[in-house]
């Protein structure tokens, strides 16, 4: 009814605009004044997170997307190698686990049975499996060795939107966690870091807030025939995710890269008048990434492509290569997820809106996949 949906048309409006509160809710009590994290709920010893020699993360869909990101963060900030697998591929390649292997399984819904069918083997195998879920109860985290929650409330609308940021948070606090506990790259930059996790709500707003022409946009690309997307680092994941998000909703082909391999393949499928969303990385992380996505930019605007680009606030250095600019706030360079996705998922729902497609409830998609 209009009344659940809070005023909006779809579930899928309501729970983009409510990814503020969805963020601050995952954040809610976990970061200390000091700065120091507290994960109370996890129920596995710090003890235990110290003998962890490998973190391998399984999922399935956007909540993969998330696993992608969350292995920059747990490299970059504990040193422990990561692996990330799309859960159906995972049990079947004899994956090598043991006790010191921490497994986590990211899903929204804790009943994906791909998810359900990779952490059991895992536990077969005696690593310890840690869920990131957002549903109280359900079957992954019940049959986890432990469970952080995300508090992003009832997801509805079948394309995931507040869910994911919801997941971002968790990981983020996960790799954190584990490099406070086990005294790695515990330092000036992490501090930096989760202090800015804290303003995350705040930014997601401002994102929010200035949505108009991204809306504007998609209505005019409703007759595209394919979108393309780039992004490297932790922006390609995002770049995966914007492409799932107009497959689910708009039925549209749309591939996601990393902008390094466009070179190796995708600069081919470039033609004349082709939108290309570019997530370009902060000028301020590693500048050689921003200046290296800057010159694909200029390439493919250079075979006719219409760039669609989306970086920060101040980047002056995209701004002759865009036929659309998209402006999200300066964060810290793995956190730049948390803003780079939410044009894209406004973007999916608008066009899919425009093709006049039902955006809560995609053809042949089920919310929750509990078959193998
Ligand atoms: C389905 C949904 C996706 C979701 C995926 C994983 O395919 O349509 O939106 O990302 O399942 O779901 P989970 O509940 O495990 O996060």
């Amino acid at each position: 009814s209009a009344a659940e949906k809070g005023g909006y048309d779809y579930f899928m409006l309501k729970e983009i605009a409510e990814q503020p509160k969805a963020v601050a809710d995952t954040l809610l009590g976990r970061i200390g004044a000091d700065g120091q994290l507290t994960l109370d709920e996890l129920r596995i010893s710090d003890a235990q997170l110290r003998q962890v020699d490998k973190v391998v993360i399984v999922a399935c869909g956007t909540a993969f997307h998330a696993g992608m990101i969350a292995k920059y963060a747990i490299e970059h900030w504990t040193r422990i190698p990561c692996e990330v697998e799309v859960a159906s591929e995972f049990r079947y390649r004899d994956p090598i686990l043991d006790d010191r292997t921490l497994v986590i399984a990211i899903s929204q819904s804790g009943e994906t049975m791909d998810t359900l069918m990779a952490l059991r083997h895992a536990r077969e195998q005696g690593a310890k499996v840690l869920a990131i879920c957002n549903t109280n109860g359900s079957t992954i985290p019940r049959e986890s060795d432990a469970v952080l929650y995300t508090h992003a409330g009832p997801e509805v609308a079948v394309a995931s939107t507040k869910a994911f940021l919801t997941q971002l948070v968790a990981c983020y606090l996960v790799s954190l966690y584990l490099g406070q506990v086990r005294g790695t790259k515990w330092d000036r930059e992490t501090f930096g870091v989760i202090e800015l996790l804290g303003h995350a709500p705040h930014q997601v707003e401002q994102v929010l807030r200035t949505m108009e022409p991204v809306r504007e946009l998609a209505r005019s690309l409703a007759d595209a025939h394919a979108v393309l997307f780039l992004g490297r680092h932790v922006g390609y994941p995002v770049a995966l995710e914007g492409a799932l998000k107009l497959k689910e909703l708009a039925y549209m082909h749309a591939e996601g890269f990393a902008a390094g391999e466009l070179k190796h393949g995708p600069i081919a499928l470039i033609e004349h008048g082709l939108p290309v969303v570019i997530v370009v990385p902060s000028p301020r992380g590693r500048a050689v990434l921003h200046d290296k996505i800057v010159s694909n930019i200029q390439e493919i605007r250079a075979r006719g492509a219409r760039t669609i680009v989306i970086a920060e606030e101040g980047d002056e250095a995209v701004a002759p290569y865009a036929d659309h600019l998209i402006r999200i706030p300066a964060t810290p360079a793995l956190l730049q997820p948390l803003v780079a996705t939410v044009p894209l998922q406004v973007f999916a729902c608008e066009l899919a809106t425009a093709k006049g497609h039902e955006v809560d409830q995609p053809r042949n998609l089920a919310k929750s996949v509990t078959v193998e």
